[in-house]
């Protein structure tokens, strides 16, 4: 570890005290290419299921070394996306000290049966469980990040940008509607992935001007990543601590990473960019994002004047 890294490193751990990082993931037991709802699902190009298994125990054991703990939900047969755990919900805690879970209102048919088995998980977990009205659709944190205090969230392809506002007015924090344009990019989580509350990973052509201008005047650093990455889910990365764990084949992120203090980890996620899906996607943190300002401080319910 370089003398940069260390004093990142103390620092990111006075930030958190400590706190374990908690990530939740979803053994890919019953994972395939059983439909298509994203141009990188084709039921002919089926996921071998003994290296998505595989893949799968990697990934885990490297967020593991990095220190996270890793808390599993039950697979359930004819969910092959249950693996994706961010699409289940949007976390955030409350004053009090306890967890929100803003469940998922799924687009497509093929993924709404996910959302009764994430309902009884959250709480038995003891989160309390909320959902936007059904007219919106809304796909948890692969479609809503925080970088900071603000909630950047993506809409047209499969959350709304009405449901947005409403789930703005809900926590009582503010949010950043940004289109997606590419269908490729299809969740903010495919092509914005905040690091720590002033930096963020994008891929600028998945955005339009006005999220390339809304995310400009509201990162302070932004890394740019160049197509060939970004189509192999450089965006899609897991944070723990200064460790950013993306699939593998993105060096040019890595260099530019590693350059401001950071550590990338590669592994091999092939089986399930098949899907549409990638390191990112495969994890829902439980204890907020590193990029989550209200990790460390939780919202007030109200400020009561002196
Ligand atoms: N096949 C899944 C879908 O299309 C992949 C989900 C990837 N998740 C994510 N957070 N980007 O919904």
């Amino acid at each position: 570890m370089s003398d940069s890294q260390r004093q990142l490193s103390a620092g990111s751990e006075a930030r958190h005290g400590s706190r374990r990082p908690r990530i939740l993931m979803c053994p890919p037991d019953h994972y395939g290419i059983e439909y298509e709802i994203n141009p990188w699902m084709d039921r002919a190009r089926q996921a071998d299921h003994a290296v998505a298994c595989d893949q799968w125990a990697r990934l885990k054991a490297l967020l593991e070394a990095a220190g996270a703990e890793i808390v599993t939900m039950p697979p359930v047969p004819g969910l092959p996306d249950l693996v994706f755990t961010a699409n289940a919900a949007l976390i955030y805690g409350d004053s009090g000290g306890g967890k929100r879970a803003v469940l998922a209102n799924f687009l497509h048919p093929q993924r709404q049966g996910e959302t009764p088995h994430d309902e009884r998980w959250f709480t038995a977990q003891g989160f309390a469980t909320e959902r936007l009205p059904a007219r919106f659709a809304f796909e948890g944190a692969g479609d809503a990040l925080f970088c900071g205090d603000t909630l950047f969230a993506g809409y047209r392809i499969r959350s709304d940008a009405a449901g947005h506002q409403q789930l703005g007015n809900m926590l009582g924090c503010r949010v950043i509607p940004v289109e997606l344009v590419d269908n490729y990019y299809y969740h903010l989580d495919t092509c914005f992935c905040p690091l720590n509350p002033d930096t963020a990973i994008y891929y600028p052509a998945a955005f339009d001007e006005y999220g390339l201008r809304a995310l400009a005047a509201n990162v302070a650093n932004l890394i740019p990543v160049a197509e060939a990455e970004a189509r192999r889910f450089a965006c899609n990365a897991v944070v723990v601590g200064q460790t950013v764990v993306t699939n593998a084949g993105c060096p040019e992120l890595h260099n530019e990473l590693q350059a401001r203090g950071f550590v990338p980890q590669a592994t091999p996620l092939d089986e399930f960019v098949k899907a549409g899906g990638s390191a990112k996607c495969l994890t829902l943190r439980l204890d907020g994002e590193e990029a989550a300002s209200w990790r460390d401080r939780p919202p007030q319910a109200a400020v009561k004047p002196a």
